[in-house]
């Protein structure tokens, strides 16, 4: 058994160790919250981010078919970072027997292609990788793994508004991104 006193040097290199204990535990938890702030970020962002885009006025509501769609452009303000732009956006717009008016992005919901109105077979048509969706937005053919993604609209005094929304490609449920 040892009882020899702790020395003033023991004390010291006691309290030494402590210091560095306290030190490294307090580096740990700042390296641990960086770490943590985008980890939690991408799992509750969406959560918090704001329910609903705003509305925007695309225009007049042209005249509507229920065979075939309407494509619109209209200028919206895009943000990217810090980045804010004017751009031009486009919709597909045609009133569905039983749904009415219905309001298409006009994004591929495979890889996020823009896709096309074939009028001669009356169907969508995706130029990249060949997915066909019919009229009510259904897949038809092709790679894309779920129908066209629909957008909220509305009509007020004879003008179109819509939120605009970007959903994951490649998907089969409509996830807002
Ligand atoms: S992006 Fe449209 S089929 Fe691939």
């Amino acid at each position: 058994m040892n009882n020899t006193l702790p020395t003033p040097d023991d004390r010291e290199e006691t309290s030494r160790r402590q210091f560095l204990k306290i030190f490294t535990g307090i580096i740990g938890f700042f390296i641990a919250l960086v770490l943590a702030v985008p980890l939690l970020s991408s799992l509750f962002g969406p959560l918090l981010r704001k329910k609903n885009a705003p509305w925007i006025k695309v225009g007049k509501l042209p005249e509507l078919s229920s065979d075939h769609p309407v494509n619109i452009s209209f200028r919206d303000r895009a943000v990217d970072a810090y980045i804010r732009e004017n751009i031009t956006r486009d919709i597909w717009v045609v009133s569905l027997p039983g749904r009415g008016l219905t309001v298409y992005s006009p994004i591929c919901t495979h890889l996020g292609c823009h896709f096309n109105w074939d009028s001669a077979k009356g169907r969508f048509v995706c130029p990249c990788h060949g997915s066909f969706f019919a009229l009510n937005g259904a897949v038809l053919a092709g790679p894309a793994p779920r129908p066209l993604d629909t957008l909220p609209s509305k009509v007020e005094n004879g003008e179109l508004y819509i939120e605009w929304e970007r959903f994951e490609p490649g998907t089969p449920r409509k996830i807002r991104v």
